[in-house]
C-alpha cells in the first residue's frame, strides 16, 4: 500500500485587528522556518485593486471577477509586510492605510470575493509548513490546521497600538476616529453572513490585552514546538 501523501501542517492566527497576529504570526513563522500568509494583505490589495478600477463596493459579482483576474502579486517576506503589486505598481504602501483596511473589510463581506480567494489562499500551504493570518483561517480555508490561535484584546488597546504604529510611520491619526473605525470593522467582520470572525470550535483563546508580544509569542510557539518535523 503505498503512503498517504504528506500535507505540510498548518498553524492558523485569526482574530481582530490589532490584536497582534501579524507581528506574532510571523515571529511564530520565522522561529519555526515556515511560510507564511497575510491574507488580510490580499483582501486588501482586492479592496485598492476595486476602489481603483471604480467598481461598486456592493457588487458582489464584479468584485468576484475582479478578485479571480486582478494581477495582484505577493512577494512573502518574513521579516516585513509582504511586498505587494497590481499590475506593475507597487501597492505595499497603499494597502496599509486605514481607507484599504475599510474598503477590505467591504469586498471581503462579498460571499463569492471569499469564494475566488480561497484556492488562492490554500495555494501557500507547502512545505515545511504554513503559519496563516486572519479572520476565517482555522474556519474556512484550513479547518484541518493542526494549531488554531483565536487572539483577542480590547478594542482601546488595539486602537492605542494602531496609533503608535502610525506614529512610528510619521502618519499622525486621531485615537478616537481610530477607535471608532475599529469598532466599526469589528462589527462588519462578527457579523457578515460568510465567514464571520468567530474562533474556531477547536481554536485556543489568547487575550493579549495585557500581555506582551514576547510572552504571546512565547505561549504559541510551546504549543507549536511538537508540529515541528
Ligand atoms: O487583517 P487585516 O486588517 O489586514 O484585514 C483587512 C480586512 O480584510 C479585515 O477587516 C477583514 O474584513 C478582511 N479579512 C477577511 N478575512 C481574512 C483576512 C482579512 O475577511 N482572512
Amino acid at each position: 500500500m503505498s503512503p498517504l501523501p504528506q500535507t505540510a501542517p498548518v498553524i492558523t492566527i485569526d482574530g481582530p485587528s490589532g490584536s497582534g497576529k501579524g507581528t506574532i504570526s510571523r515571529a511564530v513563522a520565522r522561529a519555526l522556518g515556515w511560510h507564511f500568509l497575510d491574507s488580510g494583505a490580499l483582501y486588501r490589495a482586492v479592496g485598492v485593486a476595486a476602489v481603483r478600477s471604480g467598481a461598486d463596493l456592493a457588487d458582489e459579482q464584479a468584485l468576484a471577477r475582479l478578485a479571480l483576474d486582478a494581477d495582484i502579486r505577493f512577494e512573502d517576506r518574513i521579516d516585513s509586510e509582504p511586498h505587494v503589486w497590481l499590475g506593475e505598481g507597487d501597492i505595499s504602501a497603499d494597502i496599509r492605510t486605514e481607507e484599504a483596511g475599510q474598503a477590505a473589510s467591504k469586498v471581503a463581506a462579498q460571499p463569492a470575493v471569499r469564494a475566488a480567494l480561497l484556492a488562492k489562499q490554500r495555494a501557500f500551504q507547502v512545505a515545511p509548513g504554513l503559519v496563516a493570518d486572519g479572520r476565517d483561517m482555522g474556519t474556512i480555508v484550513f479547518p484541518e490546521a493542526e494549531l488554531k490561535v483565536f487572539l483577542t484584546a480590547s478594542a482601546a488597546e488595539r486602537a492605542r497600538r494602531r496609533h503608535k504604529q502610525l506614529s512610528e510611520k510619521g502618519i499622525t491619526a486621531i485615537l478616537p476616529a481610530l477607535l471608532r473605525e475599529i469598532e466599526e470593522r469589528d462589527l462588519r467582520d462578527r457579523t457578515r453572513s460568510v465567514a464571520p470572525l468567530v474562533p474556531a470550535h477547536d481554536a485556543r483563546t489568547i487575550d493579549s490585552t495585557t500581555q506582551s508580544i514576547d510572552d504571546v509569542v512565547a505561549i504559541v510557539f510551546a504549543w507549536a514546538a511538537p508540529l515541528k518535523r
